[in-house]
């Protein structure tokens, strides 16, 4: 695609002196991008975005050392009937169906963005699933992944609704990444952009009524709702190829390429629906995001969490 004319644009607010700074807005927004009003998702699902996801979702199967979920179940001791929320495009879903072809297997987003070429085993459906869910059968298993800032209330819109849709001994699997970003050892200064950008997304938000930091809190919602046997299993997303061990050092490349991708789509709805941003102040104020992240002295990461717990026999 040819850049359309570079734009010179000072920024309003002063506190950062942007005058003679060349910068191409356009390239970042095409037709399909453009922000709309009044939504319930806050984040594009254009092609662009729904190519980063599949990516994100093989560098998490990657993490979880290529299992799909850390539930019990196995091919000897296969779900009969799966639910996937917010299944974005699918390929959780599908790769259940081929796992487990004995299954049935269900996925429901707000967008049809799936493909309609799948395992006969797996069918999609365009649900809002903060809504009521108006689901006929049981499920012996119900996951969610990265739906961060999908929910108003996690636990009482899908936590305690999949305990109601579970059948005794079934299963919920929850795994989310917060936006926080943590560092073990004191590399990370307060004024790290990323860490910066991810106390405004947090801030963001709570303005847009969407929780984003998830899962440090599924265990103890599991448990509130009545789950038992509930296990957190927690691994690191190194924001770049900062660790020495080859295997996370290949891990933070792949994230910090994916970061990279995303963080405008993560950025544009949100600051400027809740924040009145402009998208020219927003893209702006990520330049110093996107350059921290090639800063390999700061050891900083995303904390994947995967909490599962069972639905008890007697409830
Ligand atoms: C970041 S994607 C994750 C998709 C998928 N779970 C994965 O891991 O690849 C989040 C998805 O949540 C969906 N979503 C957001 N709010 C929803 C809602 N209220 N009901 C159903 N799906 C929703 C979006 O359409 C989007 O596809």
């Amino acid at each position: 695609m040819t850049p359309p004319e570079s734009l010179t644009m000072s920024f309003p607010s002063g506190d950062r002196p942007l005058d003679n700074y060349q910068f191409t807005f356009e390239s970042y927004l095409t037709d399909s991008d453009r922000i709309e009003a009044d939504v319930s998702y806050h984040f594009p699902n254009d092609v662009s975005e729904n190519e980063r996801v599949e990516e994100q979702y093989e560098i998490l199967k990657m993490v979880m050392d290529g299992r799909l979920h850390l539930a019990p179940f196995s091919r000897d001791h296969p779900p009969r009937k799966v639910l996937d929320i917010a299944t974005g495009t699918g390929n959780w879903a599908i790769e259940m169906g081929d796992l487990y072809p004995e299954a049935e297997i269900i996925g429901t987003d707000l967008s049809p963005i799936q493909p309609s070429f799948v395992p006969p085993n797996v069918r999609f459906f365009v649900e809002d699933s903060s809504d009521d869910w108006d689901y006929p059968s049981e499920f012996d298993f119900i996951h969610t992944r990265m739906t961060i800032s999908c929910w108003s209330d996690m636990k009482t819109q899908i936590i305690q609704r999949a305990f109601d849709h579970l059948r005794p001994g079934g299963w919920l699997e929850c795994q989310e990444a917060p936006a926080t970003i943590d560092c073990d050892d004191g590399t990370m200064p307060d004024d790290y952009a990323w860490l910066r950008w991810s106390l405004d997304f947090q801030a963001v938000s709570r303005l847009a009524n969407r929780q984003s930091e998830i899962g440090p809190y599924l265990k103890d919602w599991m448990r509130e709702v009545g789950f038992v046997d509930v296990q957190e299993v927690t691994f690191k997303l190194p924001l770049n190829g900062w660790p020495k061990d080859p295997r996370l050092k290949h891990i933070g490349m792949l994230w910090q390429r994916n970061l990279l991708e995303g963080v405008s789509a993560f950025s544009l709805g949100m600051f400027h629906r809740f924040m009145g941003k402009s998208v020219e102040e927003i893209e702006l104020s990520l330049v110093d995001v996107r350059k921290c992240l090639f800063d390999r002295s700061v050891h900083a990461y995303h904390r994947l969490y995967v909490v599962f717990g069972r639905k008890p026999e007697t409830a």
